[in-house]
Parts: structure tokens; C-alpha cells; sequence
């Protein structure tokens, strides 16, 4: 009796909390509200369960080591929400018919895919594209992205990824925007825009979903998939902003991150997910996890299949990918009282509030236009895109007696792994690309250079002798291959090749997947066999180009010293080989400047420009015994955040404020003239930096606040003005509010973190 009691109480009190939810949702939008109201009121439990799952039915583009089973069934008796790894308008169009046609409510599909760098046509890596610093052809590179995706089927994109990254070792470096959290939230920000347009219903909008949410570039030692532990502070202050960044622009979607946070994993950790996401943020979307970031729980040691599932839902998680934990034993645990239906209820709510508002429920096979998809996938105009990116993502580092550009007469000798290869020029995370499709250097020089130069090349060595590493490199197809001929050999021939030539280039680097997911290194070198190629080419005398492909920063301070000049390319896409010879031979002056230090060595990681300057600041100077150095190598990188070079130079003139002292309602003046005091109208990225000197919470030594890349002529000077308002002197104090505090500060200004320009000024309130 008492338990019948008890049972009646539960289900009145229920009952009452699901009305209560239904009568009081609001999104914001009346139509979409009765809508998606209507449709939760006429689903069963197991159909509300079924929406939470994303699936991947194998045979497509795999992304990770599980596949689900029976998809097909599944999609018919209602059981899922959206698909991954289906790809091309016919197979989608198929796809989606089951659900709208065979299931019994004909709710339409997401159709998910990880389009990070472009979609078929495929750009320069994220990192690469971070470093043009040029925000409207970031948003303009999302926005083509879309058009094609779009145009193939798709309505979803796994990106922006936007994890701050300060270790090289992490080989996901590759696919964000690097080590900065205001140029990170810029380019976040963009990107989302880029996607998702002003209306994400559009035939050529889609949806976009920031990842991974949250803190996965900062896992220890650099090593994929570990442990992140950090203080709240500094998730505030540097990792947040790009994430924060998305869902301020809207972003329709977020990703769980594999990581814990505070000892909870992300999926299940309810604070990360909807105290600060939903509550704090104000996140409207959805949230996805990770490939089987549930069932990883289990490993994780949070619980068993059904444990992990219930609390993953319980902490916010919307949509299980792939490894259908939520199918299994959602039902179980509302049977056992572990959930609630009113959560399950909200999960599917957004998922389905997401469909509605990609225009899905009025059109389900919008995005399933064979003839669009003839017309935009891999069109001459993508093309020509992808080539203007890619020259603008180039950095150049060195360049020794204007070396660069290469003269349109002559005997170039291109040698290098790299330098006629077709299998890395694409670069990680490019799942819908075509590497056939791309320009290898060798070609792009032929094209570029004309009838007045003559190229001769040799590979001159393996991308690593390492049979071990180049196995590795080669999980998805040939990447690094080992030559018949003998690494003597090959070197020998470069030699020779060499010898022949006016100027030598040589195209050397990582191969393309010994960066990204599951590829940390512990030893971030050039492998060892292409250093020596360098060495026996700087050897014979001649103007040393050096041209390097990487995913990541290296350790490249002995090739900076062999080089006459040097130019980092990252992984340029479908269009490199063009873009790379556009810039070597002038026709696109390099603008592009490094967005993630270079360190000295590994043990310097991390190394990263907005460091703290603690209380025994290393002073200028040799090393000093009881300061914060090494005994070793300097405090600084190798080549700091911001650094870049051009044909051209600039000539940074002093700092000029309006005024000293600035009330917390003033707008601050600060004014920099620079001058193109080189030979080559050129564009240069001027950066300014804040330093707080004094405040409740120590400070960086300097964090970027404003950056603006402008063309300037030779000859020309112009004043370059940045307005600074109280926002930007702002910080998160102890209890993680946003303030500014009266006081000192520092203003600089320059051409990369390094070699600024400073000027003082106090802020009143
Ligand atoms: C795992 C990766 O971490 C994530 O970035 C990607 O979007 C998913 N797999 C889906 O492919």
C-alpha cells in the first residue's frame, strides 16, 4: 500500500513537471515551438530515443573504428537522427526516403560530415588558414565550404574546431586556429558565419557544430585522447573565448570533447554542458558527442554502458554518435528512474528544433539536387578559391638576400619528397577529398614559371627512412612511401640535380597524416633523413629555397640555418602546387604570419607569447641562476606567435595615444604609422597587444586585442588607428566576472608578438 502511495505521488508530481515543461517551453519562435510541440506530443518514447542517435553505416568515409549495424532497419523503425559518412546526393537522397517515407512519424535525417577544410575541393589545414589572419576570407572559405557540402547532400559540418593549442606535440594542432584566444574567437566566429549564413534554411546554408567542447588541446604531454587539467581561470581567460565565440554567432550544434574536465568526462559533465553552456552562454543548439564518447566512459571509469548513458543525458548531452549507448539503455534507465522523460523529452526537442529550422520538415530532400550537385561540387570557381586561400595562408620565415622571389630565368632544381607528390598535399582531416585531384609543386612551378625557366627535379629521399613511422602515416593510403632506390641513391641524384642549377628548392616535411587525430609526436624534428638532404643542398653552394610542409610547428632551427630562404606552407589543399609556385615566384606576395610559436625544442613546450611573467621573470641577458629560465635554451620560442615576413619591409613608427588617462566610457586612440619601406606593394598584418600591469589576478605579459591587415604600396606609410575601449582592458578576477580594474597599462604594437612598439596609459573608472 505505502508503495502504491508512493508510486501515485511520482506520477502525479511526473506528470505534473512534463505539462509544466510543455506549457512553458519557449524558444523564441511561436511556430517552431507548436510545431516541434505537436510532434514530441505524438511520439512514443522509443521514437523520442531514436533522434538522439547519430550513426555511421560504414562504406563510406569511416572516421573512426566502429560501425553500426543494420542502419537501414534502423532509419525504418524510427531509431535514428542523423547519419555520418554518407556522402553524395544519391546515397543521401536514398537515405532520407527511408526515413520520410518508411518510418512511422517521417522525420527527416541530419546528414553529418566532417568538412574542415573544405568540402570535395579541399583548402589549406585550419592552422594554415588561420595564419592569413584575413577573417572575411576565413568566413568566405566556410561559405564555399557550405555551397559545395550543400550542393552534395549534406546539411550538417563537424566544424569549426576551435581548441586552443599551445603544444606541437598534439597532432590536432592541425585543424584549429592555433594558440591565441582572441584570434581564435575571430576566426570561430567567422567560420559559424560562413556556414550557417543568416538563414541556416537556405539550399546553400548549413548547420554548423564547434568542437570540441571542451579543453581537448590542452591535454597533457600532447598526446591525443589524455587527460586535461587545468584551473577555471584559465578555461575563462584562453581556452572559452573561440567556444564562447561560436555560440554567440548561433552556432546550431556543439561537439562533446573525448577529455575529462574537474575529473568528469565532458559528455557526462553537467557543469561544462549546461550550467555554463546552456545557463551561462545561453547555447540554444544541441549537443553531440564525440565518435562513442559515451561508451568511452566506461574506460574512462565513470560506469557501465547504461550508467554513462544516463549521465551523459543527465549532464546535457543531446546526440550519441555512433556508439548507441542511448538506444541500448535510455528505456531501461527511465523504467529504473535514473532519467527522467522530460529530459529525454528536451534532447529530442532540440534535435528536432535543429531539423526545423534547416528548413528540413518542409523540404527533406532539399539538399538532393543532382543537377546542382553536377553544377557546384568541384567547380572552376571552388578551384580558383582554394588557390587564392592557399597563397594566403603561406608564412615566409627567411629570406636571405631577397632570394625570393625566384627569377622567371634560369635552371631551378626542385627537389624533395614533397616536391612531386600527390598523396600529402591535401592534408588531415580531408575525408571527402579527391588527392588525385591536387597540383603537386612540380607541376604548379611549370605552370607558374613559363617558358624562360628550366625545371629539373629529383626526390632526393624518402619523407622517412623510419619504416616504422611511415606505416603509421599510411593508415589511410600511401603517405609516406619508402623509394626502390636507396636513400644514398636518391640523395646522390639530388646532388647531382642540384649541381645543374642556379637555385635550388626543396620541398620537404611531415607526410600529411603524421598530423592530425591519433598523431602526437614526442619529437617534433624534420625526420632526420630530410635534414641531411638539406644539409648535402646547402653544401653545394647555391641559394638554398626551403619549402615546408607541416601540420604543426617543428623544431626547425638547424633548417632555418641552411636555408637561404624559407618558406612554411602547412598542407595547402587540392591547389597547392599552383599556390606554392604563385608565391615563389612573386605573382602573391606573402602575408601570412604564424599563429602558434615555434619552439627551440620540445622541452620548451609549451611555449606560447601570453605567458605569465611570474616572480622571477628571466631579465634581458644571459641566463641568471634563481630566475625562471633554462639552463639551455632561451624563455623565447624559436620564432614567435604573429612572425612572418614579406618580399617588402615594414617600418613601424612610435605609438601615439590621444591621450594618458582614460575614463572606463572613453574610447582610447592609438595610432601607429607603418611604411612599406621595401621594393613590393605588400600587405601586413599589424598587431596590437595589452599588457595589465597591475591587477586582482596576474596577467599575461601581453594578450592580442586587435589586429588589421592592410595593403600598403612601396614607399607609402600609412597611420594605422586601433580604438581601444574599456572591453578590451577587461579579464576574469577570482570570481570568474568579467572586470577591468583601474590602473596602468601597456600598449604595443608591431608586425608579430615579438618586436612591438609601447606606449603607457592609465584607465580611470
Ligand atoms: C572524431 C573526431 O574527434 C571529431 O573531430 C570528428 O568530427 C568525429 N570523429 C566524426 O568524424
Amino acid at each position: 500500500m505505502k508503495r502504491l502511495s508512493w508510486l501515485i505521488v511520482a506520477v502525479i508530481v511526473f506528470g505534473c513537471s512534463q505539462t509544466k515543461q510543455a506549457q512553458t517551453y519557449s524558444s523564441g519562435d511561436v511556430e517552431m515551438d507548436r510545431f516541434v510541440g505537436d510532434l514530441l506530443s505524438k511520439m512514443t518514447i522509443e521514437e523520442k530515443i531514436g533522434q538522439l542517435n547519430l550513426l555511421t553505416p560504414g562504406g563510406g568515409i569511416l572516421t573512426g573504428s566502429v560501425v553500426n549495424p543494420d542502419v537501414e532497419q534502423k532509419i525504418k523503425a524510427g531509431n535514428v537522427g542523423g547519419l555520418f559518412g554518407v556522402i553524395g546526393v544519391d546515397k543521401i537522397r536514398k537515405a532520407q526516403e527511408l526515413a520520410v517515407t518508411q518510418s512511422r512519424l517521417k522525420i527527416p535525417l541530419l546528414f553529418g560530415s566532417d568538412v574542415i577544410h573544405g568540402y570535395k575541393t579541399t583548402f589549406p589545414i585550419p592552422l594554415g588558414l588561420s595564419c592569413s589572419w584575413d577573417i572575411p576570407m576565413i568566413e568566405r572559405s566556410a561559405r564555399v565550404a557550405a555551397n559545395e557540402a550543400t550542393a552534395d547532400g549534406l546539411n550538417w559540418v563537424f566544424s569549426p574546431m576551435v581548441d586552443i593549442a599551445r603544444d606541437p606535440r598534439w597532432g590536432r594542432v592541425a585543424e584549429g586556429a592555433g594558440e591565441d584566444p582572441y584570434l581564435g574567437a575571430a576566426v570561430s566566429a567567422a567560420m559559424v558565419r560562413g556556414y550557417q549564413g543568416t538563414n541556416m534554411a537556405a539550399d546553400t546554408t548549413l548547420m554548423a557544430c564547434v568542437k570540441h567542447f571542451a579543453l581537448y588541446g590542452a591535454a597533457e604531454g600532447g598526446r591525443d585522447y589524455n587527460t586535461t587539467d587545468m584551473s577555471r581561470l584559465q578555461m575563462y581567460e584562453y581556452y572559452f573565448p573561440p567556444y564562447k565565440a561560436a555560440v554567440d554567432a548561433g552556432v546550431g550544434s556543439a561537439m562533446t570533447s573525448f577529455n575529462e574536465i574537474d575529473g568528469i568526462p565532458a559528455t557526462g559533465n553537467r557543469w561544462l554542458l549546461t550550467e555554463l553552456l546552456r545557463n551561462q552562454w545561453g547555447f540554444k543548439g544541441f549537443v553531440v558527442t564525440d565518435y562513442t564518447a559515451i561508451n568511452e566512459m566506461i574506460d574512462h571509469g565513470s560506469g557501465d554502458l547504461q550508467q554513462v548513458s544516463a549521465q551523459a543525458l543527465r549532464a546535457g548531452t543531446d546526440m550519441d554518435m555512433v556508439g548507441e549507448g542511448f538506444l541500448k539503455t535510455l528505456k531501461k534507465s527511465l523504467d529504473e528512474k535514473a532519467i527522467t522523460e522530460a529530459e529525454i523529452t528536451l534532447a529530442c526537442r532540440r534535435i528536432l528544433e535543429a531539423k526545423y529550422k534547416l528548413g528540413l520538415f518542409q523540404d527533406p530532400y532539399k539538399y538532393t539536387n543532382a543537377q546542382r550537385a553536377t553544377r557546384e561540387v568541384l567547380s572552376a570557381d571552388k578551384r580558383a578559391a582554394a588557390r587564392e586561400f592557399a597563397v594566403r595562408s603561406s608564412v615566409l620565415l627567411k629570406n636571405t638576400n631577397q632570394t625570393l622571389p625566384l627569377k622567371k630565368t634560369g635552371t631551378i632544381a626542385l627537389i624533395g619528397p614533397l616536391a612531386n607528390d600527390k598523396n600529402n598535399m591535401l592534408g588531415t582531416w580531408a575525408v571527402s577529398g579527391d588527392k588525385d585531384l591536387s597540383i603537386p609543386v612540380l607541376t604548379g612551378m611549370k605552370n607558374v614559371a613559363g617558358a624562360g625557366v628550366n625545371i629539373i627535379y629529383s626526390k632526393g629521399a624518402n619523407i622517412t627512412d623510419d619504416t616504422a613511422l611511415a606505416k603509421k602515416a599510411n593508415v589511410f593510403g600511401e603517405r609516406a612511401s619508402i623509394d626502390s632506390l636507396s636513400p644514398a641513391r636518391l640523395l646522390s641524384d639530388a646532388v647531382a640535380t642540384a649541381n645543374r642549377a642556379d637555385v635550388i628548392v626543396a620541398v620537404v616535411g611531415e607526410a600529411s597524416e603524421m598530423s592530425g587525430e591519433a598523431a602526437s609526436r614526442s619529437d617534433i624534428n624534420l625526420p632526420g633523413n630530410q635534414t641531411a638532404l638539406l644539409e648535402a643542398l646547402a653544401k653545394t653552394g647555391k641559394p638554398l629555397v626551403v619549402v615546408m610542409m607541416s601540420g604543426r610547428p617543428l623544431t626547425i632551427t638547424r633548417e632555418m640555418q641552411l636555408a637561404t630562404s624559407f618558406l612554411h606552407v602547412w598542407f595547402q589543399g587540392h591547389e597547392a602546387g599552383n599556390a606554392i609556385a604563385d608565391v615563389l615566384f612573386g605573382n602573391y606576395n606573402p602575408s601570412g604570419k604564424l599563429t602558434m610559436s615555434f619552439p627551440y625544442n620540445v622541452g620548451q613546450i609549451p611555449v606560447y607569447y601570453n605567458h605569465k611573467n611570474t616572480g622571477r621573470p628571466q631579465g634581458p641577458g644571459p641566463t641568471q641562476k634563481f630566475r625562471s629560465n633554462y639552463l639551455d635554451v632561451s624563455n623565447d620560442p624559436f620564432l614567435p606567435f604573429g612572425f612572418g615576413l614579406s618580399y617588402t619591409t615594414f617600418t613601424y613608427g612610435d605609438v601615439r595615444l590621444d591621450k594618458t588617462t582614460m575614463q572606463a566610457n572613453e574610447q582610447l586612440r592609438v595610432t601607429v604609422p607603418v611604411t612599406n619601406s621595401g621594393r613590393f606593394a605588400g600587405e601586413e598584418v599589424v598587431q596590437l597587444y595589452i599588457h595589465d600591469k597591475v591587477a586582482s589576478v596576474t596577467q599575461p605579459v601581453k594578450k592580442l586585442k586587435a589586429f588589421q591587415k592592410i595593403m600598403i604600396r612601396p614607399g607609402e606609410s600609412r597611420e594605422v588607428v586601433f580604438n581601444l575601449s574599456v572591453e578590451d582592458l577587461k579579464f576574469y578576477n577570482s570570481e570568474f566576472k568579467w572586470v577591468s580594474e583601474p590602473g596602468e597599462f601597456t600598449v604595443m604594437v608591431g608586425g608579430n608578438s615579438r618586436d612591438v612598439k609601447r606606449a603607457d596609459f592609465t584607465l580611470r573608472n
